[in-house]
């Protein structure tokens, strides 16, 4: 008998139809993937298996009893737990006081009783947290694991993940993958969203594709190819990965000079039109000071920071946070964009904004970066993926010549990572100075015309006869040596 039954799901939000006959088994022990393009409606059937999400239609069945979730509790009381892509911890507490907090605990259990296991499962799984820490001081993969160990410790049975190394640099994701044969072994269901084929391969037994909404294949993952799973998901080939673009050695369009603020020591760095410069790197080995003080964000403590081709845009890795304002709709957020420039006298009369004028620019937007929603749909109502196509939009929207875009493609399925990328290449063929900030590998090999690596807010440049996987993984440990 499976361990969770979903059962011909419908939901519709206004005139989206989210699901549209959705069906997905869990083994007692699998771990199963859910793999679908940006909007399939992966993130919505979980969240109706979590009870964030009541179904227009169909039913859910658990160990083989129709089960009416409601809320996350009643979720939670029949074992299922979901990590949000989005963390919900509160940073001001320690890790064993956000164990306690969040949905309430099943009436069963105690807080002593809750702590016990905690400890109990740190140890068990050798997950290396320490209970008394302030979660604001924990790295992203530390505060996914905290948000494991919270499910884990109030008896989940089946964890749902939904794109859980999204957020993660390689070595972290790497980790993460290893843990959930573990979590099989004794006896945990695992549901695992991810877009990168690869990892659905390396650690799943099943795979379930969504296409619009619908379920279109249910298999063992045992012998598929990467490619195939591709095929499924879109209904033809993946396109090939690209490469970066010729370098051509413009005009400087971007000089940091000895640049210094809390988190980054003395960089230096010259960025020319027509080059893609990219920055590898672990989260947290100052990406983030070095993003905000790019857009302007964070004032300079000492060195030169000289944009010599204005203007310049940041596309945001972190959408939630600095990216899109999330109750604004598409067509407001577009007319954000800060490097507006060229289009502005278009979209403002008399210092008011125009409705028609910004309908059209958001149309054209829609349309070319394949955003799945209306005009004046708010942006929170779109998916992880649609969100991230916004961002880029917004960024790409006001023709930037110097474009800083930090983890572009994170949350995007394989086709849209694709299509982004080439846009991109295609900006610095046009003459655009790119400065890529990206924690995935792939993503810095495939556009980087030079490659440096961030470690402990130091830039190190990688030598070209040593571009390889290898070296830049050393780098990024701050194993360089010579
Ligand atoms: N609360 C909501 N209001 C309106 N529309 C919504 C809401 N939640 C989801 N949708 C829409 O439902 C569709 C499916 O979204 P969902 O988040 O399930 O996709 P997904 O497969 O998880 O995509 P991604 O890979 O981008 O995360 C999308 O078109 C999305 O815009
Ligand atoms: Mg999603």
């Amino acid at each position: 008998m499976p361990r969770v039954a979903l059962r011909d799901i419908h939901k519709r939000f206004g005139s989206t139809e989210a699901l549209r006959g959705a069906n997905l088994e869990l083994a007692p022990g699998e771990i199963h993937a859910v793999l679908g393009e940006n909007g399939a409606g992966k993130s919505t059937l979980v969240r109706a298996l979590y009870g964030l999400v009541r179904p227009d239609r169909g039913e859910i069945l658990i160990d083989g009893v129709p089960r009416e979730i409601s809320t996350p509790r009643r979720a939670l009381e029949l074992g299922i737990g979901l990590v949000h892509q989005h963390f919900m911890l509160v940073p001001a507490l320690t890790v064993a006081e956000n164990l306690l907090l969040g949905e309430p605990l099943p009436a069963f259990l105690r807080r002593a009783e809750l702590r016990a296991r905690a400890r109990e499962i740190l140890e068990l799984y050798d997950l290396g947290l320490d209970p008394d820490a302030p979660a604001d001081s924990l790295a992203v993969a530390e505060r996914q694991r905290l948000e494991i160990v919270r499910a884990l410790a109030r008896g989940v049975g089946v964890l749902i993940l939904d794109e859980p190394t999204a957020v993660l640099a390689p070595s972290e994701a790497a980790a993460l993958l290893s843990l959930l044969p573990r979590l099989r072994e004794r006896g945990t269901t695992v549901l695992f969203i991810s877009h990168k084929l690869a990892e659905i391969t390396a650690v799943c037994d099943r795979v379930t594709v969504l296409r619009a909404g619908r379920s279109v294949a249910t298999r063992p993952v045992a012998g598929l190819a990467a490619a195939e799973l591709g095929r499924w998901m879109v209904g033809e080939a993946l396109p090939p990965p690209g490469s970066p673009p010729a370098m051509a050695a413009g005009a400087p369009a971007l000089r940091l000079q000895d640049l210094r603020v809390p988190g980054l020591g003395g960089i230096d760095l010259e960025l020319r039109a027509g080059e893609v410069l990219a920055i590898a790197g672990i989260d947290g080995n100052g990406q983030g000071p070095l993003e905000e003080v790019l857009a302007g964000v964070l004032p300079i403590g000492s060195g030169t920071l000289e944009v010599l081709r204005p203007p310049l845009a940041v596309l945001s890795g972190d959408r939630q946070r600095t990216g899109l304002v999330l109750d604004l709709s598409i067509g407001e957020n577009l007319a954000l964009s800060e490097a507006a420039g060229a289009g502005r006298e278009r979209l403002y009369r008399y210092g008011f904004l125009r409705s028609s004028e910004l309908q059209r620019v958001a149309r054209e937007s829609i349309a070319r970066f394949e955003i799945r929603g209306a005009p004046d749909l708010q942006a929170r109502a779109l998916s992880g993926g649609n969100q991230q196509k916004l961002c880029v939009a917004r960024a790409l929207g006001g023709e930037p010549r110097v474009l800083v875009a930090v983890n572009p493609t994170r949350g995007l399925d394989v086709a849209a990572t694709a299509a982004v990328r080439e846009e991109l290449r295609e900006r610095a063929r046009a003459g655009a100075a790119v400065l890529l900030i990206s924690t995935d590998l792939d993503e810095v090999l495939e556009l980087g015309t030079r490659v440096c690596v961030l470690f402990r807010g130091r830039l190190t440049a990688v030598e070209p006869e040593r571009r390889t996987r290898e070296r830049i993984g050393e780098l990024m440990l701050g194993l360089g040596g010579a």
